[in-house]
């Protein structure tokens, strides 16, 4: 199956969308798709380039991992923050590409985002940015997300797409990246307010943390495009934990990472259910 754009995948929606920091995560990521039957958006972090030292040997991995899919699969570059990194996406076969100015005062933000998404866009690719706080990202200190001003504010936003002109947005409801448990509580008025007041389609970061019915929720209040990383992480590293600790004396690493890759596929799967209202999650 070709690789299709993300804006018709998350057009078709609500979708999920796992990040990529290894192969088997991008193996692992398909099978949970095919299995639960969904399209699904495979992207890569530039925190994931940055541990991989240069964007070309996980694009190329990914991609080819993609071209194989019996579903359709999107490629997207998430969380780019270097002006380098998302000048190079076009040419690695990413069909979009988030935008994270969301560290910058909102004149800033604007200004950087509306220069980044005229580029994307010349070049044929679907943006999404992200306005509001949702903390929890590598190298920050914890926030609170029902902290005043933490949350995306829905007039704010509406002026922000307009100025900006994306194609997505990431906003702040109550979700922070990087949490282990799934006790996040989502502010759905607000999810509801947004869907409202801006054409874009909405996207929720940090959905690790969102337990199975508040992603329900999201999803049937408006969100679009369900943004899952550290779950799979929490699957393959406990996979890998459980084999070594039964298996001390195991070194070849395709012994502990098979079942890990298991996991993380079912963990996909999970995911792609939940979201797209399958009754089987
Ligand atoms: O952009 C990526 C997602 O927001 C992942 O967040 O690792 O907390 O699931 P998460
Ligand atoms: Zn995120």
């Amino acid at each position: 199956m070709p690789l299709v754009p993300t804006g018709q995948v998350v057009a078709a929606g609500p979708v999920c969308a796992f990040n990529v920091i290894t192969l088997e995560h991008a193996e692992a990521i398909v099978a949970g798709a095919e299995a639960a039957g969904r399209p699904v958006v495979l992207q890569v972090s530039e925190n994931a380039v940055r541990f991989h030292r240069r964007l070309a040997p996980v694009a190329a991995a990914t991609r080819a991992v993609a071209a194989n899919a019996t579903v359709d699969v999107a490629l997207h570059l998430d969380h780019v923050v270097s002006a380098d990194l998302w000048r190079q996406a076009p040419e690695h076969g990413f069909g979009s590409v988030m935008i994270d100015a969301s560290r910058l005062p909102y004149q800033e933000n604007v200004a950087a985002t509306r220069a980044a998404a005229e580029f994307a866009h010349a070049h044929g690719l679907w943006v999404e940015a992200e306005l509001g706080t949702v903390g929890g990202k590598d190298g920050e200190p914890p926030i609170d997300p029902h902290a005043p001003g933490a949350r995306t504010e829905p007039a704010e936003a509406a002026s922000y797409v307009a100025q900006t002109g994306v194609d997505a947005l990431a906003v702040a409801v109550g979700s922070t990246h990087a949490m282990t448990v799934r006790s996040a509580a989502l502010d759905h008025d607000l999810i509801e307010r947004l869907r409202a007041t801006i054409a874009v389609p909405l996207v929720l970061h940090g959905s690790s943390g969102v337990p199975d019915e508040e992603l329900r929720r999201a999803v049937a209040g408006g969100i679009g495009k369900v943004n899952i990383g550290t779950a799979l992480n929490v699957a393959l590293t406990g996979s890998v934990r459980r084999t070594l600790d039964v298996h001390p004396e195991m070194v070849d690493p395709r012994r502990w990472l098979a079942p890990a890759r298991e996991a993380m596929a079912e963990c996909v799967a999970h995911f792609c259910r939940v979201v797209s209202g399958d009754a089987a999650a």
